[in-house]
């Protein structure tokens, strides 16, 4: 029935994901934990990279039963060295196969609050960190003959939403970042794409966000009258970096339940 949350989700099995090497960024909570819980369902080996240690640690020990338990390791998106060290510890192991760019924060703010320290952490923590994992990614990548990019983007700034300038900059910009690093890379065999999330339904957003007006226009502006959750980006995530996607490379792929915000 519209607006109900359908259960249970069960994954398609992509037998090419067993055992792929995955690093998710912001993967301790709200998509990204949903992100980690697919591919360990597929049986992949994931790392996640978080700063939230609770429910981060709390997800990694929550597969008991896993051919591969989730690994979670603390990591600031926004520093770079950190980042870099991060990478060269996880790749000890091997290299990455697929690496999903999803850390971001949606922090609202007043155009004329904005100060160039608020431009640069703003831009810091929902865009810059994409490039310098794919950076470091992409060697190990090209040594193994390929893999994948899935950088995470936005619905908001077509929508044009209030209070998230800077957020939605960023956003926009991670469409063109997608298409030069899928030009760059794809000698290499590396494929490169951008993942679109709708107006998802996760803890935080539900936590900050949530009133039954919000909700009546969320439906309203829907063509499918249910919510989106993470498991359906993680869908699309599991199938983009699949062989099934082996020819899909530098373009942008939508999960919004086809928001044209007409309300009809
Ligand atoms: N939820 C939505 O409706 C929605 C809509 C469009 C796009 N998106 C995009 O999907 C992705 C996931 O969104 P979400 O709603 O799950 O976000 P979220 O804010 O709920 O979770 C983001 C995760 O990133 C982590 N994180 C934040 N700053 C970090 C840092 N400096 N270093 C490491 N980790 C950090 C957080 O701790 C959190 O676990 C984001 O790229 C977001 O822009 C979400």
């Amino acid at each position: 029935m519209a607006g109900e949350t359908r259960q249970p989700f069960e994954y398609a099995t992509y037998p090419d994901l067993t055992n792929k090497r995955v690093v998710v960024t912001g993967g301790g909570t709200g998509i990204g934990a949903g992100i980690v819980d697919a591919y360990v369902k597929q049986g992949s080996q994931v790392v996640f990279l978080d700063i939230a240690d609770e429910p981060s640690q709390q997800l990694a020990a929550s597969y008991p039963d896993a051919a591969h338990q989730p690994r979670y390791i603390h990591c600031d998106m926004t520093n770079i060295e950190e980042l870099k060290k991060t990478f060269a510890e996880i790749e000890r192991d091997g290299a990455v196969d697929i690496l999903i760019n999803n850390a971001a924060n949606d922090h609202r703010h007043a155009v004329a609050d904005v100060t160039p320290q608020y431009w640069d952490d703003s831009l810091a923590v929902n865009l810059r960190h994409q490039f310098f994992c794919a950076q470091a990614v992409a060697p190990g990548m090209k040594a193994k003959g390929g893999g994948v990019i899935l950088n995470f983007g936005s619905i908001s700034w077509y929508l044009a939403l209030p209070q998230l300038t800077l957020y939605m900059t960023a956003k926009a910009a991670i469409e063109g970042l997608t298409r030069g690093l899928a030009r760059d890379l794809g000698n290499d065999g590396i494929r490169v794409n951008t993942v679109i999330p709708g107006s998802v339904k996760t803890p935080k957003q539900m936590a900050l966000w949530y009133t039954p007006e919000g909700e009546a226009q969320i439906m309203a502006s829907q063509l499918l009258k249910e919510r989106i959750e993470p498991e359906d980006v993680a869908a699309l995530t599991l199938f983009l970096s699949s062989n099934q996607a082996s020819r899909c490379t530098g373009r942008d792929y939508f999960v919004d339940a086809g928001w044209y915000g007409d309300g009809k």
